[in-house]
């Protein structure tokens, strides 16, 4: 049975931290989906971990549409939640609209937009059309460029807007919240104010959920990655290890095998 916006809301009722990853395939989200993971995000970092683009900023619509589609083909349990790219729903709230269907029918679940008080109109529009919005405060990717670089949000009187754009977000409809790369004690503030999961990256351990980037999670991602990065597997050696055992074997002649040879 798939994993519903209320299952969210029951996690933060009951106290209870979950989880949400990111996932570009359909062959990870079976994986993710099966270890569990209750939400699985198609975010626009497919921009920069499968594109291989130094922002999110050149993503479109297609492809979002086509890496939502595999991702929602391969989850079975999980909620997909597909990114709404830059560009997608900033100039008009027919495009959020439009946008947004789009996603869900390429299988998401919900969207995902960045912003607080310029979104809104874009959010209860959504939200009107049936289409669950999560929310995106502090460090939003979309905005690096006017941020100046990847930078820690939220910290002096950047706090109080961040809460207001928060309650905004929740008035307007958003299931929940990504608080992304803000200072723990606001992302506390923040979590305990709202009637809505807020799912941290970056944003301390008072959140009701914890979303981290898959390719970051496993140590496929080089270089350390930003301090809220915490890597759960060495991917990168193991398939270092596992290109060069199998050049070496072709190179050896020990494979193919008899065995993976037809006859
Ligand atoms: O695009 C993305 O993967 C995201 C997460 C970092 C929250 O927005």
């Amino acid at each position: 049975m798939t994993v519903t916006v209320h299952d969210l809301a029951a996690f933060k009722a009951r106290g209870e931290k979950f989880v949400m990853l990111t996932a570009y395939d359909a062959l990870t989200a079976r994986v993710l989906d099966e270890a569990g993971v209750p939400a699985l995000l198609v975010g626009d970092t497919l921009g920069m971990v499968v594109l291989g683009h130094e922002t999110t900023l050149p993503v479109g619509m297609e492809e979002m549409l086509v890496f939502t589609g595999a991702v929602a083909r391969g989850a079975r349990n999980a909620m997909v939640v597909g990114d709404l790219p830059f560009g997608s729903y900033q100039a008009s709230v027919a495009d959020a609209v439009r946008n947004g269907a789009r996603l869900l029918k390429a299988g998401a679940h919900a969207v995902k937009l960045e912003g607080g008080a310029r979104v809104l109109d874009a959010v209860r529009a959504m939200v009107a059309a049936g289409i669950p919005v999560m929310g995106h405060l502090g460090l939003t990717p979309q905005s690096v460029h006017a941020f100046g670089g990847f930078k820690v949000q939220g910290r002096g009187d950047q706090g109080d807007r961040l809460v207001e754009d928060a309650n905004a977000l929740a008035d307007a409809g958003c299931f929940s919240l990504v608080l992304e790369a803000i200072p723990a004690p606001l992302a506390k503030r923040v979590t305990e104010a709202l009637p809505i999961p807020t799912i941290g990256i970056g944003a301390g351990p008072d959140c009701d959920g914890q979303v981290l980037v898959t390719p970051d999670l496993l140590g496929l991602t080089p270089g350390a990655g930003p301090r809220f990065v915490k890597r759960y597997a060495d991917l990168r050696s193991i398939i270092t290890e596992a290109a060069q055992s199998f050049a070496k074997d072709v190179a050896e002649g020990h494979y193919p095998a008899p065995e993976h040879t037809y006859r």
